[in-house]
């Protein structure tokens, strides 16, 4: 197979959440190698320090929990490698839950980590977006909150609000001509996922869901939300992606 590269990319200065590893870590790479600057953000010091390092890209832990954390990372960014007008809203975490185990306060924890985030990071960048003529959101949804998945209230909520966030920030911010976007991956190969989830019955539940029988890895998305970031997407604002080898 052969991939596009995107010339409008090239020096972009391009924010992502949760890059230090899984789906987030490929953009960062996929960016990276097609000439943005590439500011990211994690919890896990070690591994985005590493990422950093090897990729000539810019890393500032964060808990994206943390609204105030998340804003300075931002202008941190904006600072060092000029107006952000790409933001990926990747950072997100999946930890299964019963019903009985969701009290308030880890009900707001998870829609802290699965969704708030998501939005306070878009009013951060609007402004410099908007001075810059435009700018690109892609906002990370989930096959999850359309298929039937036990033990993710929590998270499925918070992804279904994504969609929503989605549509509501793409009509506010569509004068300034930002475009607002919802990629919604399906199940994807990620460490995580391998780790903790895809056994060989699950395996053998993907091959029966998905019209495109193979495998779905994080470079898969990525070069959805390469496209998204790019000039070559111009007149699409406020619509879902979905990479998920037709789940049916
Ligand atoms: N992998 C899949 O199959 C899949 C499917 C549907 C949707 N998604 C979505 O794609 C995105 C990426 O998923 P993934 O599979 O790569 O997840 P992952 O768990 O592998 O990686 C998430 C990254 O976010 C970071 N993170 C977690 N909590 C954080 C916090 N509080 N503050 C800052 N960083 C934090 C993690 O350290 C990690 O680097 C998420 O929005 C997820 O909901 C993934």
């Amino acid at each position: 197979m052969t991939y596009a590269t995107y010339p409008s990319i090239v020096g972009r200065t391009v924010v992502v959440s949760g890059g230090a590893s899984g789906l987030g870590e490929e953009f960062v790479r996929q960016f990276v190698a097609q000439g943005a600057r590439v500011g990211f953000v994690d919890i896990d010091e070690e591994r985005g320090r590493a990422l950093a390092e090897e990729l000539g890209a810019s890393f500032t832990p964060c808990d994206v929990r943390s609204v105030p954390a998340l804003q300075a990372a931002i202008d941190g960014f904006a600072n060092d490698l000029g107006s952000v007008t790409v933001l990926v809203n990747n950072a997100a975490h999946d930890m299964r839950h019963t019903i009985e185990e969701l009290d308030a306060a880890y009900w707001e924890d998870r829609q802290a980590v699965n969704l708030r985030h998501q939005f306070f990071a878009a009013r951060s960048v609007a402004p410099m977006m908007a001075e810059q003529g435009g700018g690109s959101i892609i906002n990370l949804g989930s096959i999850s909150a359309h298929i039937d998945l036990p033990d993710l209230v929590g998270y499925i909520t918070a992804k279904a609000g994504v969609e929503g966030l989605t549509r509501a920030l793409a009509r506010e911010l569509g004068p300034q001509r930002i475009r607002v976007n919802c990629v919604i991956p399906g199940w994807v190969m990620t460490e995580r996922q391998l780790r903790e989830w895809v056994t060989p019955e699950a395996t053998a539940h993907i091959e029966a869901s998905q019209c495109l029988t193979e495998k779905l890895y994080p470079a898969d998305v990525a070069r959805m939300v390469l496209w998204l970031a790019a000039d070559d997407s111009e007149h699409c604002t406020a619509q879902k992606w979905v990479v998920d080898g037709g789940w049916l």
